[in-house]
């Protein structure tokens, strides 16, 4: 058991799969004490499992971040399952995908991306900082933003303006936050081999996945895809005091996606 988180108190959304799955078992292999807020009560349940048989404390709560009440909710749960009343770790991290240009975005489509991936966040970012300040200050908040945010990718009108959205929260919050000695970053995957991915390739290129695998592979400079516990490598480290020096950053866990090309 490692001890980088200490006795921390930790929320992660989207906790049911993934990357959100990824870093709550790390939060927790790390000693925080994590609650896994999630729609999806069999993932979100999974990933308590293996919090626990690695000898880790965490808990599951129904979530569904488009609701303030739930956010807040489960906020309140995972400070009660802490003992000390304290929350120390928000890891905002559902978030749903889209594909489509802005003529292939109907509005329904655009409220539904947003309710998620922006509002969602929103939510998270709003019940952190009214219990950190109430609490008397400090925190982390780490937003999941994208890759997307930075660069041009094509067919993902809604979903791009999610992620830079929320690039754009965490940066101007940050400087509200700072004074309560609360750190407010982003994280921004490239493309990371999770079930939301898997499921866009299924979707998308039906047939053809290995085809569409092989050209995501060719633009990292890696020549590979990510993997969740690179992300989650990343969330442990802008949670941890390590990161106490980087405040309203836009980390890029994207394997060079952003910073050259093969
Ligand atoms: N996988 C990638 O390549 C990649 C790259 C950049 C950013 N991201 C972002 O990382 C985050 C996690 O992605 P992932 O790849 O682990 O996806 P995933 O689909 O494996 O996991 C997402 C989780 O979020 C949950 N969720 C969805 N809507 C919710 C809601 N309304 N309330 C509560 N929970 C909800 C799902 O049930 C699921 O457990 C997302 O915000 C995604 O946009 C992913």
């Amino acid at each position: 058991m490692g001890v980088r988180l200490a006795g921390r108190v930790a929320v992660v959304t989207g906790g049911g799969s993934g990357i959100g799955r990824a870093s709550a078992v790390r939060f927790a292999a790390e000693g925080a004490v994590v609650t896994v807020a999630d729609l999806d009560e069999a993932g979100g349940r999974q990933t308590v499992e293996q919090i626990q048989a690695a000898g880790g404390r965490g808990q599951y709560v129904s979530t569904d971040v488009t609701r303030l009440d739930d956010v807040r909710a489960a906020f309140a749960d995972a400070a009660r399952l802490g003992g000390s009343g304290r929350l120390d770790v928000v890891f905002n991290n559902a978030g749903i995908g889209f594909v489509g240009a802005v003529d292939e975005t109907s509005p329904e489509d655009w409220e539904r991306v947003m309710a998620v991936n922006l509002r969602g966040v929103y939510h998270g970012c709003l019940c952190a900082v009214e219990r950190m300040k109430a609490q008397g200050g400090g925190g982390v908040i780490l937003n999941m933003s994208s890759a997307i945010a930075t660069m041009g990718l094509g067919r993902r009108a809604a979903y791009a303006a999610s992620k830079g959205a929320v690039y754009a929260l965490t940066r101007s919050m940050q400087v509200d936050c700072a004074p309560f000695g609360i750190r407010v970053n982003a994280l921004m995957p490239g493309t990371i081999l999770t079930p939301f991915v898997e499921g866009y390739l299924k979707r998308s290129f039906a047939g053809r996945e290995e085809e569409a695998l092989a050209s995501i592979r060719a633009r990292q400079l890696t020549g590979e895809l990510g993997t969740a516990e690179d992300v989650a490598s990343a969330a442990v480290f802008l949670a941890s005091d390590e990161a106490r020096f980087i405040m309203g950053a836009g980390l890029a866990v994207d394997g060079g996606l952003t910073t050259g090309k093969p």
